[in-house]
């Protein structure tokens, strides 16, 4: 029997193998995230550790918890983790790839259309009652077909966006090094050719910030940014600039620095700017399968087995 803690309430019954299979579990039960302090208190003497992203996984934290051997992250997504810091404790680390690649890819296609089409400005003129008549000239966007799509991080969630698109009638084309896993256009002729760059690349070091002022300046002043990857990837004061000179003409963010955006960040006073709270994964069937693969992880990390969807 093990002591394993979970950092929040989880969608369906996965926890309860967790407990069926004879070890301690220690759920935190409030909305928001316990902080570092309470996570220190918590954790100590647990094997397991099931976490969200909004949990920061430090070397100091894992300093505390001498005798974990395993980190199960509920996310596709480890740039909360600190790996390194794992593997140098020979604690393994695991996530869930795959359960998500469809409803992010949804979710993406669906600020695409949101975007292009002016949907939130449609929704204010009917609350507000500027919708006068129906009118020839009333909030025209941009359609879908026979535009260019550019993907920046062709992986699962890239290619079913991808595929998503052409059945729109898109272009896709993408970014990437000629000899790299997923080969593709230079960046900045990616960005030049694109009406729509949609961002799935994850956060790393050499990610951090791509989306800055000359990556702006590269795209079309008709084009679209669209990010459903992790909110640093994108330099939110480079990109307000950009939506108020009309360097770009709109985006939407599925994800933001910091999260949540406080309600007064300048980013929220630019123009043509979707903001949605990291609703990538958020359907019921996707948070349920994430939770039955993040017990699974830990389930076997405290049995001594292979994860098996291990990121280390
Ligand atoms: C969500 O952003 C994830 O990484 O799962
Ligand atoms: C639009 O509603 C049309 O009928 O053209």
């Amino acid at each position: 029997m093990a002591r394993c803690f979970i950092t929040r309430t989880l969608p369906g019954s996965a926890v309860e193998r967790l407990s069926e299979a004879g070890h301690a579990v220690d759920i935190w039960p409030e909305r928001m995230p316990p902080t570092t302090a309470e996570m220190i208190s918590r954790i100590g003497g647990a094997e397991g550790l099931l976490c969200m992203l909004t949990d920061e996984i430090t070397a100091d934290l894992l300093g505390s918890a001498a005798d974990l051997k395993v980190v199960s992250n509920m996310a596709v997504g480890c740039d909360n983790i600190d790996l390194i810091a794992c593997r140098d404790r020979g604690v393994h680390v695991g996530n869930t790839p795959g359960v998500l690649t469809d409803a992010t890819a949804d979710l993406a296609l669906a600020l695409m259309l949101a975007i292009s089409r002016r949907l939130p400005e449609g929704m204010s003129a009917v609350r507000s009652g500027d919708w006068k008549t129906w009118e020839p000239n009333f909030l025209l966007g941009m359609e879908l077909r026979d535009r260019t799509l550019g993907i920046v991080g062709a992986g699962r969630i890239g290619n079913a966006v991808s595929a998503r698109a052409r059945a729109f009638g898109m272009e896709v084309i993408q970014s990437g090094r000629p000899d790299g896993p997923t080969p593709g256009l230079p960046l900045t002729q990616m960005l030049a050719q694109a009406d729509i760059v949609s961002v799935h690349c994850p956060l790393t070091e050499e990610t951090r910030g791509l989306v800055d002022a000359s990556f702006l300046a590269t795209m079309q002043k008709h084009a679209l940014l669209i990010n459903t990857s992790r909110g640093q990837v994108v330099n939110q004061t480079a990109l307000a600039a950009a939506l108020s000179n009309g360097d770009i003409a709109g985006a939407a963010l599925d994800v933001t620095d910091p999260e949540p955006l406080p309600s007064d960040d300048p980013l929220l006073t630019a123009p043509n700017l979707i903001v949605t709270p990291h609703l990538g994964s958020a359907t019921n069937r996707t948070r349920e399968a994430m939770a039955s693969i993040a017990v699974d992880n830990l389930l076997a990390g405290l049995a001594g087995s292979p994860l098996p969807h291990p990121v280390i």
